[in-house]
């Protein structure tokens, strides 16, 4: 699988940092090769929430170079995964405004009909970014809010984190054990539950 991830400025670093660990780690087991982009502000939020730069054995593109090959859709990439991705950079996608490298990415993956992921995360939604989402729905894209889930019952914020790139990665088709998956209620919450 050649796989884009675009990180752009969201709060949220922790859940790019998940997907590129786990990537950096299994990747090349599962035959998925990276390719990394990001945007000026995800520095700057990578910066403020993990401290110092990303570092990974992927390719890192400038957001600005249009040279990229999956800036063209002849270079037959899989997927795409924007994580996280701030309203803007969904609004941008939505609207085919291709002016960096990560919109034009995910334009291509939207017109070869390939798979683009975005994880966004942006609270309340306004009526642009939910119109947003429905045009992204409708091309194509999985819409995947950065909304982490605690039936698993996650005790650190890694784990927290985890509940969300489990399912970005099972998007992606690729296993993991990122999140203790549900197989129903364990015996003591099937307890009844006591009226209030
Ligand atoms: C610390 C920090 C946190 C931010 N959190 C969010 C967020 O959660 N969602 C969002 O849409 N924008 C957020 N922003 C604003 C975006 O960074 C801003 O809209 C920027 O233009 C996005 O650019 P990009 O899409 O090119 O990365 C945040 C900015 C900073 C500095």
């Amino acid at each position: 699988m050649k796989l884009v991830v675009a990180v752009s400025g969201a709060s949220g670093a922790p859940y790019a940092r998940k997907l590129l660990d786990f990537l950096a780690e299994h990747g090349p087991r599962h035959g998925v090769s990276a390719d990394l982009v990001f945007t000026t502000t995800a520095k700057q939020v990578w910066a403020q929430e993990i401290g110092g730069s990303p570092k990974y054995p992927f390719k890192i593109w400038s957001n600005q170079d249009f040279t990229a090959p999956f800036a063209s859709g002849s270079s037959m990439y899989d997927a795409m995964v924007v994580i996280p991705c701030s309203a803007g950079a969904l609004s941008r996608i939505a609207y085919g405004m291709s002016v960096d490298l990560v919109g034009r990415a995910a334009d291509v993956m939207l017109k070869e009909r390939r798979r683009l992921v975005l994880v966004l995360r942006e609270t309340p939604i306004s009526l642009i970014h939910a119109r947003a989402m429905t045009q992204v729905i409708e091309a194509g894209a999985f819409v995947m809010p950065a909304s982490p889930s605690f039936y698993s019952g996650p005790k650190t914020i890694d784990e927290l984190v985890g509940t969300v790139v489990a399912r970005v990665l099972d998007r992606l088709g690729l296993p993991n054990e990122l999140m203790q998956r549900w197989t129903g209620l364990s015996p003591k919450s099937a307890e009844p539950v006591e009226e209030i």
